[in-house]
């Protein structure tokens, strides 16, 4: 077991009916609120009143924010930037999924520093300060409610990239699972994709193969998110299965799913964004598509053993083969693709793919050349 430093403090509160207690802690760090969100998947369901009326009755005025796309991108987050500036906001409240966590905390940071906020996302610049950010989440997936990471796409140059920092990590996030009911099953797929994605990333990269807590962490956690996928299908109106599913999605990304690992990587995510970046799909769509392709690689160039030991954890399944195709069987049945093929993005695009993916590669500092990569994606024609 690696040497490790854990640090998260993101106030979790938890539960349905919880919204209410949104103003009362916003409260404490600020009175006027950029209230960032999506689409209008909120003012369909209930979330945008519940928050509006916990912000003003705890004294917070509140300025709008709306049209965060899937997949955010930098010129709507400037735009957010510049809002929060003229108007004076000293809070942030981003109530809505992965995509409006990360670009209430892209704005939170862009908000107190004077240059472009694409300087955070190049490596131009490392975010020293950042407004507060308190969450609502409405979709289980990402973990951005409990982590501090963050996903922008610049639109201009097609590139997704990320940057990190303790700033932006939220300050209180709220987790009521009776929001998620309105959800499309197909985004319920989605993100029981990523969750899944977020374990495996470490438990497949690390260095050393024995830290048993962890694994079994991971292990339990992708059954809970595998489980709770499927439940929520059969049953959408399962209030146990959302509760349990929102969970496990925040748990998997917190930090905890890799401590002890040392050196892991982000290879599956390093190329989905660029997935994402050309074509626009969802996240958990495209590593849906990644995912089997990368485990065929891995298979080849790491050997069978944690294939293995995680097939056998959570598929109940012996051989490495036999786990890959129960992933593949998976992302099958929920409905997502797992072939380039099904998400219509030619094979002839996968040097332009791989060359894109490269960008994000040589920024988290990865090995991968573009022949690997290149490699990988063919893996997924
Ligand atoms: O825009 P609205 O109308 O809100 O609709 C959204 C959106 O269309 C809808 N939705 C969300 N909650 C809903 C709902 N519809 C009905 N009822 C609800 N309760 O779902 C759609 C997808 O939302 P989005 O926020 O895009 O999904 P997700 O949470 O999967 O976020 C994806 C983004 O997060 C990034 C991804 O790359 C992607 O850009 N990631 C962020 C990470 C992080 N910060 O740690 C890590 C991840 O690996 C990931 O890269
Ligand atoms: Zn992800």
């Amino acid at each position: 077991m690696q040497n490790f430093t854990f640090y998260n403090p993101v106030k979790i509160i938890f539960g349905k009916g919880s919204i209410p207690k949104l103003g009362g802690e916003a409260a404490r760090a600020g009175r006027k609120a950029l209230l960032i969100y999506g689409g209008g998947s909120i003012k369909n369901n209930g979330v945008h009143e519940a928050v509006t009326d916990s912000l003003v009755k705890n004294g917070i005025t509140v300025v709008e924010h709306a049209g965060v796309k899937p997949n955010p991108v930098l010129t709507h987050a400037r735009e957010g930037v510049k809002k929060a500036k003229e108007n004076g906001c000293d809070i942030m409240i981003a109530a809505g999924g992965g995509s409006v966590i990360d670009e209430a905390k892209a704005i939170a940071a862009g908000a107190r520093y004077d240059g472009d906020l694409w300087d955070f996302f190049s490596g131009r610049a490392a975010i020293k300060d950042a407004l507060p950010v308190f969450t609502v989440l409405t979709i289980p997936a990402t973990g951005s409610e409990m982590n501090q990471g963050c996903v922008i796409t610049n639109e201009v140059t097609k590139q997704k990239f990320s940057t990190v920092s303790p700033k932006i990590f939220p300050k209180v996030s709220i987790l009521d699972p009776e929001t998620t009911l309105t959800l499309p099953a197909i985004q319920v797929a989605n993100g029981g994709v990523d969750a899944l994605a977020h374990l495996i990333e470490g438990y497949f990269t690390t260095r050393d193969a024995d830290v048993t807590i962890t694994d079994e962490l991971v292990h339990a956690i992708a059954r809970s998110v595998i489980s709770g996928t499927d439940r929520i299908r059969v049953n959408p109106g399962d209030y146990d299965a959302r509760a349990s599913m929102m969970w496990s999605a925040t748990l998997a990304l917190n930090g905890l799913q890799s401590l002890g690992y040392g050196g892991t990587s982000f290879a599956n995510h390093a190329i989905e964004h660029s997935l994402s970046a050309l074509y626009d799909i969802a996240h958990g769509a495209g590593l849906a598509i990644i995912i089997p392709a990368w485990f065929k690689y891995h298979l080849k160039t790491d050997g069978p053993g944690r294939l293995e030991k995680f097939g056998s954890a959570v598929f109940g399944v012996k051989t490495a083969e036999e786990t890959i195709t129960a992933f593949e069987k998976w992302f099958g049945k929920i409905g997502e693709p797992t072939r380039l093929s099904e998400a219509k993005i030619p094979a002839a695009d996968i040097p332009e793919i791989a060359e894109n993916a490269m960008g994000l590669i040589k920024r988290w500092g990865m090995s991968y050349d573009l022949k690997t990569v290149e490699e990988i994606l063919k893996k997924a024609k």
